[in-house]
């Protein structure tokens, strides 16, 4: 169907599958769009055996002659851009227009130096866990109005006047505050406007691309990056990346009105992950930790780090579903269950004795909050290459539909494998 505009946001803390879900919707997109987030997020694509993984650019962009952009909301590492796009050149795959945003501000080497030594500053308690690609100093920038755009690196002259008055601030930071060396103005010049010069012929009016979009019958996919329960505002503060995860992100971060949002579909993985700090109310340490870890491969696609993993937290589910008014479930790594005798999902949680349902942003609260379970029967045939929901084990299917009642929206699609073959749809187009 055309001329319309999914939003697609993760609703748990990110690796929920989003990569392989916007690349299975791809043939009906004419636009992908990136809208926050950075170099932090790590979206795999697997076409036909091969794996690609994308940090910056949209998952899109493996679709010959369609539109990928990346919006305003975004924090750009140029070097990770460029490689990106060389990486996919190399293969052949640059099939794609893409556009990015002059308003997207730059991650530049001070931020990423920042990021790392701010985790040392907050030591083990306190740490957040952050990726180290320097999103939350590039964002604090961009709100402090002193940070550098795309359109900053296509002017010389700006640049270097703009980049020295940061550079005084950012070097006596680095120096008196965390032991850093200081950087010296050509050191940090001299990239940026190269990384300018092979940004230039990227760089376009989104807003005014998007909007003729809109007007001429066009189906717009919006890509969230991290997850609802990693907002700034509404996930587990401050264990939480810095930038609006949620739907609501997709507007601000591209120019698009509110009003003309069709659907928001939420990821939702079959079990729960996490990477870097914060409460996870049903992380599994022991053997059924390991079983989810090694079966999903769920280490961390930009930094290489074991995930955390446990059992479905459905309280958490619903708070993504309901604060994002997602009105479509795509439910990913189901096959990854496959062969437990029985599965655990949670329905709620104890709060010192009280049983609750509510999801709490407030990290300390939740902290506190215990699982409390249902335990539903497994499966243990081969499902990675069933292609509709009816042919799927009887128990999988009781799965899929206890996770529609309890997060309150229907499950649409299903991944049942990595490639984007192996996926069950009912009705989602
Ligand atoms: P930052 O975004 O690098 O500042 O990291 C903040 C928190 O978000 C850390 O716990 C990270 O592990 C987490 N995080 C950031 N990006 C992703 C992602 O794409 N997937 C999962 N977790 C992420």
């Amino acid at each position: 169907m055309k001329n319309r505009v999914d939003v697609i946001i993760g609703s748990q803390w990110g690796d929920e599958g989003k990569g392989k879900v916007v690349d299975v919707m791809g043939t009906n997109v004419d636009v992908f769009v990136r809208y926050q987030g950075g170099a932090n997020a790590g979206h795999t694509v697997i076409v036909n055996g091969e794996k690609i993984i994308f940090h910056l650019l949209p998952s899109g962009m493996l679709y010959p002659g369609k539109l990928c952009m990346i919006g305003n909301g975004v924090v750009l590492e140029p070097e990770q851009f460029l490689k990106e796009i060389e990486e996919l050149r190399e293969r052949g795959q640059d099939r794609a227009r893409l556009v990015v945003s002059p308003s997207a501000h730059v991650v530049m080497p001070y931020h990423k130096i920042l990021d790392k030594a701010q985790e040392a500053f907050r030591g083990k308690r306190h740490m957040i866990g952050t990726t180290g690609r320097g999103i939350g100093p590039c964002y604090v920038d961009k709100y402090a109005r002193h940070g550098l755009r795309v359109e900053d690196l296509l002017n010389g002259d700006r640049l270097r006047e703009k980049l020295a008055r940061v550079l005084e601030e950012k070097n006596r930071i680095l120096t008196k505050l965390y032991n850093e060396k200081p950087l010296a103005l050509d050191e940090v010049l001299e990239p940026s406007l190269e990384w300018g010069s092979a940004m230039a012929p990227y760089v376009g009016d989104t807003v005014e691309l998007l909007h003729q979009a809109l007007e001429g019958d066009k189906h717009i996919l919006l890509e969230g990056a991290q997850a609802t329960l990693l907002d700034i505002d509404h996930g587990t503060y401050p264990y939480v990346t810095s930038s609006s995860t949620c739907a609501a992100g997709g507007f601000t971060g591209t120019g698009l009105p509110v009003s003309r949002v069709d659907r928001v579909i939420a990821v939702v993985k079959a079990y729960t992950t996490r990477v870097g700090e914060g409460p996870m109310p049903t992380e599994e340490k022991g053997d059924i930790g390991e079983f989810l870890r090694t079966r999903g491969g769920e280490f961390g696609a930009t930094t290489g780090r074991p995930r955390r993993c446990g059992w479905l937290d459905l309280v958490a589910v619903r708070y993504s579903v309901r604060l994002n008014g997602c009105g479509v479930i795509a439910l990913t790594k189901l096959d990854v269950l496959t062969g437990m005798d029985e599965i655990k999902v949670c329905t709620g949680y104890d709060l010192n004795g009280t049983k609750t349902t509510s999801f709490s942003g407030n990290a300390y609260v939740l902290e506190e909050c215990r699982p409390l379970y249902e335990v539903l029967p497994g499966w243990s045939e081969d499902i990675s290459q069933c292609g509709t929901f009816e042919s799927l084990p009887k128990n999988a299917r009781d799965y899929v539909r206890f996770i529609e009642e309890h997060a309150g929206a229907p499950v649409k699609l299903i991944g049942v494998g990595a490639d984007r073959s192996q996926t069950i749809t009912r009705g989602f187009y």
